[in-house]
């Protein structure tokens, strides 16, 4: 596996590839890997014929409070398990390549950046369309392959791709999950252990939605309700909890055949998201 920490270097990996008529697929993550990423480097290898990985802890998608700094890397620990993978490259841009003094360029998906998740993280879904854009025009990969479990950001992607007319298809792959149900997410790394096993109420609640909607409840409300009431009986603190059409993520008032539950919820000092489709 070729680790390559400069654009020109990644621009020149990616030319010589499409030369040969290999189609690249391409994984974008923030490191510290576990199986959730690792599905998604399997979906690109089976839809590609070389696979790019970008690790990158990009700061615009983080807030002025949120957890850059002590955000968990291991960087060593990644390229093993990557290479064993049969990745062929490795991106590692720094900071200052991404991001260079004067930087002034931003794109965003109206609406869509501004709901969900969106509410209480303003500029965070203009940071991931804003590097992802980036890592797109250096490594111009044929396929890109993001994970179900950040839904809105899946979403987003798609929107931005259609709306810029940008010449790459995007795969999306299930949400990765712990025996107990709990997404797997590097910010696992941040529970203690009894926060780890209340954590397991965000899933809880994604199921008791499944089970009342197959029972034939109909009434949004009356499912959150439910929802809110079990992640509260295990000390969560609710950021939001919505059912919403599975491609414009408007709020829905009664289950259709898009409808999707989606989650936020503070265990401790640890903001966890999830979601599930319904029907
Ligand atoms: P990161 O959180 O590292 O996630 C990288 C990719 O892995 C995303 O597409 C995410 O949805 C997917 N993923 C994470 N946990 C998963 C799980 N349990 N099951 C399946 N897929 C999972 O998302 C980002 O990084 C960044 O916002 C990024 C797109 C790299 C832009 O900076």
């Amino acid at each position: 596996m070729k680790c390559i920490k400069s654009i020109s270097g990644m621009k020149n990996f990616s030319r010589m590839q499409h030369s040969q008529g290999f189609k690249i697929g391409f994984v974008p993550t923030m490191g510290y890997l576990h199986k959730g990423h690792l599905s998604l480097v399997e979906i690109a290898k089976r839809n590609a014929d070389k696979v790019v990985v970008s690790i990158f802890v990009n700061p615009t998608q983080f807030g002025p409070n949120e957890d850059l700094d002590r955000y968990p890397r291991n960087i060593n620990r990644d390229k093993k398990i990557l290479s064993g993978m049969g990745v062929d490259a490795l991106f590692l841009p720094s900071k200052k390549m991404m991001y260079p003094e004067g930087y002034l360029t931003y794109v965003e998906v109206e609406r869509l950046s501004k709901i969900l998740c969106g509410a209480s993280r303003p500029k965070h879904f203009r940071g991931v369309t804003t590097v992802v854009l980036k890592l797109f025009n250096i490594i111009e990969p044929d396929i890109a392959v993001f994970g179900e479990k950040d839904y809105q950001q899946a979403v987003i992607i798609k929107r931005m791709v259609s709306d810029l007319n940008l010449n790459v298809r995007i795969f999306t792959g299930k949400i990765v999950r712990e025996d107990d149900g709990i997404a797997m997410s590097s910010r696992n790394t941040y529970l203690s252990s009894d926060e780890r096993k209340r954590a397991a109420v965000l899933y809880k609640s994604l199921l008791l939605a499944k089970d009342l909607v197959k029972s034939g409840e109909k009434n949004c409300k009356k499912i959150k309700n439910r929802m809110k009431k079990l992640i509260k009986s295990e000390g969560g603190k609710i950021d939001y909890v919505e059912i919403v059409h599975s491609e414009s993520l408007e709020s829905l008032l009664s289950i259709e055949d898009k409808a999707r539950a989606v989650v936020a919820v503070w265990i401790g000092k640890t903001r966890l998201i999830d979601n599930m489709q319904l029907k």
